[in-house]
């Protein structure tokens, strides 16, 4: 197998994508890229307005465009948003060096975790969030679990598992 040169993080909103991804990027010395963060500078508004005005699948087709360039980074943990896997292809379009990690939250954590945040979900906006949370889910996890790692999140904290996802992706160090 070739040498890993990019972790990408998948899993559900809410999953810790981000603030794992950081942290694993901090302990590596990589560049960590946000691939919400870079549609909303790409298109000049937030991924909310994105999901108003130019609606879901014109997000999604931006989304992977722009994961795909910026999944052939190296020395870069890459966390694009929850749904890019929903391309049936997503994973293929990945470079050889990459690794996917799923990072993987129950329903009920998810969505405790964001409506705790200031990140607003347009998926997630409606009523009954958690019956939504878990249809979602229930239709994204079978594309989660073509990832190379899962890795359990629920009720832990972050350093704890950027340090699991380093030794699974990486091997302990001697
Ligand atoms: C989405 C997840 C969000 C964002 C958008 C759609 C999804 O990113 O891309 O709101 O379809 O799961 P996070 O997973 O970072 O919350």
């Amino acid at each position: 197998m070739s040498p890993v040169k990019t972790v990408v993080m998948i899993g559900f909103m809410g999953a810790g994508k981000t603030t794992v991804g950081q942290r694993l990027a901090r302990r590596l010395g990589w560049r960590f890229i946000d691939i919400d963060k870079e549609v909303e500078r790409s298109a000049g508004m937030s991924i909310a307005d994105f999901f108003r005005i130019l609606g879901e699948e014109a997000f999604r087709t931006m989304e992977r465009r722009v994961t795909k360039e910026l999944c052939w980074e190296t020395q870069a943990v890459v966390a694009p948003g929850g749904g890019w896997i929903l391309k049936p292809d997503a994973l293929e379009t990945l470079p050889p060096t990459a690794c996917v990690v799923w990072l993987r939250v129950s329903p009920d954590e998810a969505v405790r975790r964001v409506f705790g945040s200031t990140t607003e979900r347009p998926l997630l906006a409606g009523p009954k969030p958690l019956e939504r949370a878990r249809c979602i889910m229930a239709e994204r996890e079978p594309l989660y679990m073509r990832a190379d790692y899962a890795v359990d999140v629920d009720g832990r904290d972050p350093e704890d598992i950027a340090r699991e996802v380093e030794i699974l992706v990486f091997g302990a160090k001697a």
